[in-house]
């Protein structure tokens, strides 16, 4: 049986994360049209992460098929599906997105697109295991690296454009 390294490195900025998460959910009571589908499909995201997240930390037993499962929900709702839900200027309460969002539209396509690509990246590696062993198998999809690296920067693009688009609670 082969045994991966502890996942130390990826332990605290996910705990940190998922206290974020049922904050954020309780906010938005009210939306409606397109607010209301892009932060219904946020909380699906939100709850594939919360997934992904727990087997990560060792919360729960590493389930290759559920945490390939959960990545390609995500590579789903990420990418073009993601911004064709922000179109310019929708910000009707209770929305927290900001207008940052359309002064800076290409970047916020990048961030989309780039969560779709590591979303991808973790469905790919999933069978791998979670182990962490740094950069360099980021993205070497045609090797055994493990899953661990791809969705510790996939969190950390969660992380990036929220800071960067979304109203701090
Ligand atoms: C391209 C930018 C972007 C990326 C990448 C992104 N988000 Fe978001 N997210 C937003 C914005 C903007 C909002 C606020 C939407 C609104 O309130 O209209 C949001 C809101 C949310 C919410 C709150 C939903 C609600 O009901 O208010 C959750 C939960 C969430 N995101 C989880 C995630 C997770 C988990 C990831 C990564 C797997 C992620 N997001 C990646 C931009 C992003």
């Amino acid at each position: 049986m082969r045994k991966f390294r502890t996942f130390r490195k990826f332990q605290w900025p996910a705990a940190l994360f998922l206290l974020c998460l049922p904050l954020a959910a309780a906010a938005h009571s009210g939306a409606t049209g397109i607010v209301k589908e892009r932060m219904d499909r946020m909380k699906d995201i939100g709850r594939a992460t919360k997934v992904i997240a727990g087997m990560f930390k060792g919360d729960q037993p590493y389930d290759a098929a559920a945490v390939r499962a959960a990545a390609d929900a995500i590579a789903e709702l990420a990418g073009p599906a993601m911004t064709e839900k922000f179109p310019a200027g929708s910000l009707d309460k209770p929305t927290e997105a900001l207008p940052e969002i359309w002064r800076d539209w290409a970047r916020f396509e990048q961030m989309a697109e780039d969560l779709r690509r590591e979303a991808a990246a973790v469905s790919a590696l999933a069978a791998n295991g979670p182990a962490q062993f740094g950069e360099g198998y980021l993205f070497d999809t045609s090797s055994d690296a493990p899953a661990g690296p791809a969705a510790t920067r996939m969190l950390a693009t969660c992380r990036a454009c929220h800071q960067a688009f979304r109203q701090k609670d």
